[in-house]
C-alpha cells in the first residue's frame, strides 16, 4: 500500500502499489457497491488499457488512476464527463510546466504538450435499463517521468517538457481537485462551460484533419464540438457528427 497522497471529501482514495488496471479494480469495486468518489490509484499497472483495446504502458513514475462516479443522467450526457476530465488534466499539466508551454486538448480526450500526447482518458460505464447510469469510471493516465517511444501518435512526459520537482502524488491531487471543480460546475450548469473551456484549448479547430472511425477514415475540416461532445466535421460539403474515433493531422 502507498499512502502518501490525500484527497479531500467526497473522494475516497484507494492507494495500491501494483494492480492489473485501475479501471478494472474500480469496476470490481463499483460492482460491489462502492460509492461515487472512490478513486483507485496504482503506482504500476500490469495490464493498463487504452482506448480501442490498446494497451497502456504503465511503469512506475507515471500517474494511473480511476475515478468512480454514479451520475444521475442518461449515458449520452455522461460522456461529457470525459471532456471535464481532459480539461482538468490539461489544467493540472499546465500548472507544473514552464509558463507559455502549449497544452492542448485533442478530441475526444487526450492532452497534448507541444503537439505530443502526455495524457489519455479511458471512460467505461455500465448503464441500467432505459439508458441511465449504474456506474461510470474515468481512468486517467499521465506520463510524468517516462513515455512510450513506439506509438502511432508521438508522446511526451512532464519531465521532458520541463516540469521540475513534480511528483505522482502532486499530480494525482491536482488532477482530482481540478476534475472535482469541473464536475460540480457540470452538475450545476450543464456542459456549456466545459465545452467553451475545452474549445479554448482544442487542438486543430478549423484545420483539415483525418478522422479514423471503426470502419472508415474521413478527411475534412474540424468545425466544432457540439453540445453533446461530438466532433463536427465538414466533409465534402456536409456536416458529419462524429461520436467516436481518433483524429490526426
Ligand atoms: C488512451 O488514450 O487510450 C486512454 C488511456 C487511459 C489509461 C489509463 S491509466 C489508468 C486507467 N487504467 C487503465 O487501464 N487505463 C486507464
Amino acid at each position: 500500500m502507498s499512502e502518501s497522497a490525500s484527497l479531500p471529501s467526497p473522494y475516497k482514495l484507494i492507494s495500491l502499489d501494483c494492480i492489473d488496471s485501475t479501471n478494472e479494480e474500480a469496476k470490481r469495486l463499483a460492482q460491489d457497491g462502492a460509492p461515487e468518489g472512490t478513486v483507485v490509484w496504482a503506482r504500476e499497472q500490469t495490464a493498463g488499457r487504452g482506448r480501442w483495446g490498446r494497451s497502456w504502458t504503465s511503469e512506475a513514475g507515471n500517474l494511473y488512476c480511476s475515478i468512480l462516479l454514479r451520475p444521475d443522467c442518461h449515458a449520452f450526457k455522461a460522456v461529457q464527463l470525459s471532456f471535464v476530465a481532459a480539461l482538468g488534466m490539461a489544467e493540472a499539466v499546465s500548472s507544473v510546466l514552464p509558463k507559455g508551454a502549449f497544452v492542448n486538448c485533442k478530441w475526444p480526450n487526450d492532452v497534448l504538450v507541444e503537439g505530443r500526447k502526455v495524457s489519455g482518458i479511458l471512460l467505461e460505464s455500465q448503464t441500467v435499463p432505459l439508458g441511465g447510469m449504474d456506474w461510470l469510471i474515468i481512468g486517467a493516465g499521465l506520463n510524468i517521468a517516462s513515455f512510450p517511444e513506439e506509438v502511432e501518435f508521438p508522446a511526451t512526459s512532464l519531465l521532458r517538457e520541463g516540469a521540475k520537482n513534480v511528483t505522482v502524488e502532486m499530480m494525482l491531487e491536482t488532477f482530482c481537485l481540478r476534475f472535482l471543480a469541473g464536475f460540480v460546475t457540470w452538475k450545476k450548469l450543464g456542459f456549456q462551460p466545459t465545452r467553451k473551456a475545452w474549445l479554448r484549448r482544442a487542438a486543430w479547430i478549423g484545420k483539415e484533419i483525418t478522422v479514423r472511425l471503426e470502419k472508415e477514415t474521413l478527411k475534412g475540416e474540424f468545425k466544432d464540438l457540439d453540445s453533446d461532445g461530438a466532433l463536427i466535421l465538414l466533409h465534402n460539403g456536409d456536416e458529419r457528427r462524429i461520436t467516436a474515433g481518433d483524429i490526426f493531422i
